[in-house]
This record gives structure tokens, C-alpha cells and sequence, in this order.
């Protein structure tokens, strides 16, 4: 695996790959990788010839009290991953070379769906997240990039901006890496005690319960939020919120709606976790 550490260097490693009608994948990532990381990797393999992962711990997309300085950096152990997974080439850029003119500089703000959710707890995070991960597709160019369904707004926002600003990407979303106990993968689950981290798992289950209870017919919507926030509270967690919504628009529910996606985010002492599940709804028999 080769590491380039600017632009020029990354275009010209990719040149020839190019000219030879190569197929390229883009696996942007902050880095702390762990498996649920990986597995965008392996399918990027599959998916194309070279694969590109990025490591970038982007400012822009960090609130002011948020964890930007204290988000764990370990690329030493993140190379010898990539290696392993046989990534292709890694990516490191600068600050200075992703910002160039700092934070006085072009923005892409992608409506709808990032108003709600996460975007409504951290304003201006998707605006952070949709510019930076348009400079990395500028940067590489790749024919297809692949991104975690864990961060299932992200990658709605990502797929509404390639449509709205005409990328030719193919767009691929992975299932989440799980623990052994259902807690998803998350560069941030490595901020738990001991207690909090044995707790933990308590927002997968409550998202379950709320998919069960869809599954078996239930359509009182609050009802259901209710006892899953409940559950959450009962294993000290803090929400921040706990919603049922369109699985492709991330918009509030019809009746109608057959794909939906459970999204949560919620507080473990002082870090906050975001999960997951979609569920299909058999419409006839509701
Ligand atoms: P980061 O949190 O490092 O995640 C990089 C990619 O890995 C994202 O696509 C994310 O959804 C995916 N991922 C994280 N945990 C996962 C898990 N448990 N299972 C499967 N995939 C998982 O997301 C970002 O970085 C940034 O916002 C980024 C897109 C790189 C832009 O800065």
C-alpha cells in the first residue's frame, strides 16, 4: 500500500490506473479504523480495481464543543489495517491543502434531509460533511465511493448531493458492523468507561424493540418511541432523539410509507451515540 500525503501526488499515483480505464473506489474516513471501517474496504475491492481509502479528521464538520481535538488519531495501526485489507493507496492531506483558503471558502449545503436529526443537534455538520466529501471526490475522481449505512443520514445527504450537484459516482452504502453485542462500530465507543461501554448496547436493542413492534403491526408510532425511550432512559442514556422515518427521504412517515428507518442518538455520559435499523413493512397486512 502506498501513503501520499497531497494532492499532486495522489492524482499523479492515479494517473496511469486512469489512462488505463481503471475502475477506482473512494473509502473517505477520520480514521481510528475498526472493522466496521474495513468492511467499506472490502467492498470497495469488490467493486472496483483501486481502491483509495482517505483518512482526514475534517474541522468543518466539528461543533465548537465538540470532540475535533480530542478525536483519536492512530495512524501507525490505521496503515497496517489498510495493508492488510489490501487497500490499494491511503490518502492523508492536510488541513492547509483541504481549506486552502481556511473557512472563508466555498460550501455545499444539501437541503431536505439535513435539516432534521443530526443536523438539527449539530448545526452546520452535514454542510461540513457534503463539502469535504465533494473536495475528496474532486481530489480522486473515483468511479464509485462506498459509506457506512451507520451514519444513515450521511449517507442519504451524500447520495441526494451526487444526484443535485450531477457526480458521476456510484454511490454504495454498507451494513453496519456490529460488536458481539450489537453495538455498532464507532471510533467513539472507545470514550466509554467499563459500565458505560456494558450499557452501551441498550440503544441497538431499543431501536430493535421499536422494529419488532412495527413488524408486528403496531402503528401507534409514539407509543412505540415511547417505550423505547424509556428502555434507553432505564439504561442511563441521555436521547437526543429517537425517530421513525422514511427510509429514502428521511422525511416524518406517511401511513403509507413501506421502507422506513429507525434512527437513533443518545448520550452515554459524555458520549454521544448514533444507530440504525430500516424495516420493511409488509403494507397489505398492516
Ligand atoms: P468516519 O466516522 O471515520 O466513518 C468513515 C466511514 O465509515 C463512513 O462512511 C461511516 O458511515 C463508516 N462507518 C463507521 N462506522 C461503521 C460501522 N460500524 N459499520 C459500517 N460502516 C461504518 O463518516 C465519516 O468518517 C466522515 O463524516 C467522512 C464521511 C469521512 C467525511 O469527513
Amino acid at each position: 500500500m502506498k501513503t501520499l500525503n497531497t494532492i499532486k501526488a495522489m492524482r499523479e499515483a492515479l494517473s496511469p490506473y486512469r489512462q488505463a480505464n481503471k475502475r477506482i473506489a473512494l473509502v473517505p474516513t477520520m480514521g481510528n479504523l475498526h472493522a466496521g471501517h474495513l468492511s467499506l474496504v472490502e467492498e470497495a475491492l469488490k467493486q472496483a480495481d483501486i481502491v483509495v481509502t482517505t483518512i482526514f479528521v475534517n474541522p468543518m464538520q466539528f461543533g465548537v464543543n465538540e470532540d475535533l481535538d480530542s478525536y483519536p488519531r492512530t495512524l501507525d495501526a490505521d496503515k497496517q489495517k489498510l495493508a492488510s485489507a489490501g487497500n490499494h493507496f491511503l490518502l492523508t492531506p492536510s488541513v492547509t491543502e483541504v481549506y486552502p483558503n481556511g473557512m472563508n471558502q466555498t460550501t455545499v449545503h444539501v437541503p431536505g434531509c439535513t435539516e432534521c436529526l443530526c443536523g438539527e443537534k449539530r448545526p452546520g455538520h452535514f454542510d461540513g460533511v457534503s463539502t469535504v466529501v465533494t473536495k475528496l471526490f474532486n481530489m480522486i475522481q473515483p468511479d464509485v465511493a462506498v459509506f457506512g449505512k451507520k451514519d444513515y443520514q450521511q449517507l442519504t445527504t451524500i447520495r441526494k448531493m451526487v444526484v443535485d450537484l450531477c457526480f458521476p459516482i456510484e454511490i454504495i452504502g454498507v451494513e453496519t458492523g456490529r460488536e458481539a453485542d450489537d453495538l455498532a462500530m464507532s471510533s467513539r465507543n472507545g470514550y466509554l468507561s467499563g459500565p458505560e461501554r456494558t450499557k452501551a448496547p441498550a440503544l441497538y436493542q431499543a431501536l430493535n424493540q421499536v422494529r419488532s413492534t412495527l413488524l408486528a403491526g403496531e402503528t401507534s408510532y409514539s407509543k412505540m418511541l415511547n417505550t423505547a425511550q424509556q428502555s434507553l432512559d432505564e439504561a442511563g442514556f441521555i436521547a437526543d432523539y429517537l425517530e421513525i422515518r422514511d427510509a429514502d427521504t428521511l422525511e416524518t412517515v406517511s401511513k403509507n410509507s413501506a421502507r422506513l428507518v429507525i434512527l437513533g442518538a443518545a448520550f452515554m455520559g459524555k458520549t454521544r451515540l448514533i444507530d440504525n435499523l430500516t424495516v420493511e413493512l409488509n403494507l397489505s397486512k398492516v
